[in-house]
């Protein structure tokens, strides 16, 4: 349950004492990045979660508790301020409610969710180990980190660039045959005939999506000498801007793979055929009859987006045509003109480190201060800094009419001045944000103003900024008021 009681003077706001916790903390404790400067006193009542068989040692820690499903980066969980966070893995945890959970493949189940979970990060961008869907229905956010391993995968791109152009790995396996044999020395310089290859300078290579991975490519096969072509038909400006700017933009894979001697796939996996709006089997014979004979095709995004049975057709055409993959491949794998690689596009310390540091950042910013960045169910929101002489309300809600104006409604009915209301939504859900500046003299009794807020028609849940860290947080479950 959470308790502000607001005493406000021309000069500072002061909090009696109500309730049954008796610290007082200003929010400058919380976070010297989100609440600097003249601080309003807040106290929350003890907070109402329970669970059977807490530690009475971890009762009245004031801090956030972040719990983690798998082995975390510790250059990530760094993020976390030690003074403001405790950061333990959930089977460490004995029962201690988590305001925050992350992973990375583990596969969350709904009763790994404490009522007090205010949102779910998963380091990484895939989030099918997390029941989203149902989390959504719940009102939490889930956040993952796009991007964070882009750098990863593009050097293995521009890896897979050079082993489509030079036979290194047959040649380093010959050298193993000859090796064995003792004859490495004497064959050397007339076997290397045999492993010829070609330059990467010069040639066009077709990049098949210009996300954060197809951009960082081709800014560095430009950079190589490459001649470039792009496709992506959902072009974001973020990721225009970071591509050379004499890059070609084809109006279809098609156009964008002809001519090409290299081609990049960076597009996402989207169950279905193209046909049913997918990209399952994207690269097939429709495309390959475009490509030259000896073209490279280079697919560190997804092994589906590959009709293997088309490509091995295209291999066995008698062309220099080459495939590069970072997945298996049971067609393929055997192929004398395949290279596929053990799923490494992103398995460097330095993308498990950015992963695990985004998603910290990400949790961060939503529980000191609201916003609402990389997540996969809820809206964008970014927010100001709260000011602060103001209290930072964050309400979610279902998304659907009339509950706006009902949030508004009570603040009106407890006599509080919004100074700032954000509402964005984003399908079935809605996040408002409310910033309110209690007059000099007002006395605010917010733990009324928390239920009737929450348990009306349509609310999930809300957080009352400020205060004791993890308290603040009530959530309406099917009717019944948890605080
Ligand atoms: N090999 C690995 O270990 C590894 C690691 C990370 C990501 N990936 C894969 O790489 C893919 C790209 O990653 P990212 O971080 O660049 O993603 P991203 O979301 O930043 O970019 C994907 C881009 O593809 C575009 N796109 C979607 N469908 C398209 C289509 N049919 N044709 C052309 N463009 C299309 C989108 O508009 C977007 O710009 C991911 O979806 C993932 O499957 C692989």
């Amino acid at each position: 349950m959470t308790l502000l009681r607001i005493t406000a003077t021309r000069t500072a706001l002061r909090v009696p004492f109500i309730g049954t916790k008796t610290t007082t903390v200003t929010p400058v404790s919380l976070s010297a990045r989100c609440y600097s400067g003249h601080p309003i006193k807040v106290t929350h009542y003890e907070s109402g979660w329970t669970a059977d068989g807490v530690d009475d040692s971890i009762k009245g820690i004031e801090k956030y508790c972040t719990q983690t499903f798998n082995k975390i980066s510790q250059v990530g969980l760094s993020v976390f301020p030690k003074d403001l966070y405790d950061v333990i893995p959930r089977d460490e945890a004995h029962g201690r409610p988590a305001h925050a959970l992350m992973l990375r493949s583990h596969k969350l189940q709904e009763d790994q969710v404490d009522p007090s979970v205010r949102a779910i990060a998963r380091c990484g961008a895939g989030t099918n180990n997390i029941p989203v869907a149902r989390m959504t229905e719940l009102g939490i956010p889930v956040f993952n980190t796009p991007g964070a391993n882009a750098n990863a995968v593009k050097e293995l791109v521009l890896c897979g660039l050079f082993l489509g152009s030079r036979r290194v790995i047959d040649g380093i396996n010959h050298m193993k045959d000859l090796g064995k044999q003792g004859l490495a020395r004497e064959r050397v310089e007339k076997d290397k005939a045999l492993f010829g290859g070609r330059e990467i300078k010069g040639k066009r290579l077709a990049v098949i999506g210009l996300g954060h991975i197809g951009a960082a490519t081709a800014r560095d096969a430009h950079s190589l000498g490459m001649d470039l072509v792009g496709y992506d038909p959902g072009l974001s400006v973020k990721s225009a801007m970071k591509l050379p700017r004499n890059m070609d933009l084809a109006d279809s894979i098609s156009s964008a793979v002809a001519n090409a001697d290299y081609i990049s796939l960076n597009i996402p996996y989207i169950k279905g055929t193209p046909e049913e709006g997918g990209t399952h089997g994207i690269i097939g014979h429709a495309v390959l009859r475009h490509m030259k004979s000896d073209a490279v095709i280079l697919n560190f995004a997804r092994g589906e987006l590959v009709d293997s049975v088309a490509m091995k057709e295209f291999l066995d055409k008698g062309g220099e045509g080459r495939y590069i993959s970072d997945f298996p491949d049971d067609v393929l794998w055997n192929h004398e003109n395949v290279v596929i690689i053990p799923h490494l596009g992103a398995s460097t310390g330095e993308a498990e480190d950015s992963a695990a540091a985004m998603a910290a950042e990400t949790l961060r910013l939503y529980l000191e201060h609201g916003t609402i960045r990389h997540s996969v169910n809820f809206p964008d929101t970014s927010l100001q800094e709260k000011d602060s002489n103001h209290i930072r309300i964050t309400v979610v809600n279902k998304n659907k009419p009339g509950v706006l104006s009902a949030i508004t409604d009570v603040f009106a009915k407890h006599g509080l001045n919004i100074v700032q209301q954000i509402n964005h939504s984003r399908g079935e859900i809605a996040y408002n944000v409310i910033d309110i500046e209690p007059a000099a003299g007002d006395s605010h009794d917010f733990r009324e103003l928390q239920k009737e807020l929450t348990m009306h028609d349509g609310i999930l849940s809300s957080r009352i900024m400020g205060g004791v860290a993890g308290n603040g947080y009530a959530r309406n479950i099917d009717g019944t008021y948890y605080a």
